[in-house]
């Protein structure tokens, strides 16, 4: 987790909070983020072993690629998975297993980061690549005793992703 003086132990203070009760409602999230998202997004999910970033990650992208078969297998071996929606290229990376920079080079992120739609788990190492500069950042946080429920903390990259934060979470109200 980042070291931040955050008193819930390492996640900064960001502008949006919310509550998932259920697997189901960080589906909701994940569905309902995809119908913003565009290319050359970069999505940002952190949080430890078991928090709901691949959930988050394959709810995302099933309704980003209108397609609820497609297998999303987590990409905790493979650290990378692609998938293609007519000229849109989405990868998804899992970095929890990078050893090094220069493992981290030999998987092409930066040339994905701008123009491919991504979404990153335990992207600790890239935070501070400057081509990630206005991605939107998430933190899963689990929750002491409440074995299906979690906290989510949204840092949106931009206004876009602002405003349907807001909206998703009017709707949720
Ligand atoms: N509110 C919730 N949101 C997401 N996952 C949840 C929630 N409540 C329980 N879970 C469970 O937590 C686990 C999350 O796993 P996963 O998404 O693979 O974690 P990560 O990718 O962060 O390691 C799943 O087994 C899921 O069923
Ligand atoms: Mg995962």
């Amino acid at each position: 987790m980042l070291k931040t003086d955050h008193p819930q132990g390492g996640i900064p203070i960001v502008p949006f909070q919310l509550t998932s009760s259920s697997e189901a409602d960080t589906n909701l999230w994940g569905q309902r983020l995809a119908d913003h998202a565009i290319a050359g997004d970069v999505f940002l999910l952190y949080g430890d072993i078991g928090a709901g970033k691949s959930v988050f990650a394959r709810a995302f992208i099933k309704k980003f690629l209108n397609d609820n078969d497609v297998e999303v297998p987590s990409p905790t071996y493979t650290l990378v998975q692609t998938y293609e929606r007519g000229e849109v290229e989405i990868w998804h990376a899992d970095l929890y297993r990078l050893t090094s920079p220069a493992e981290l080079d030999a998987l092409s992120l930066h040339e994905a980061f701008g123009s491919a739609l991504c979404l990153v788990e335990w992207p600790e190492m890239i935070r501070s690549m400057p081509e990630i500069k206005g991605a939107t950042e998430i933190w899963f946080e689990q929750v002491e005793q409440m074995a299906d429920q979690r906290k989510l903390h949204i840092r949106p990259g931009n206004l876009r992703i602002t405003e349907a934060v807001r909206s998703i979470q009017a709707g949720f109200a």
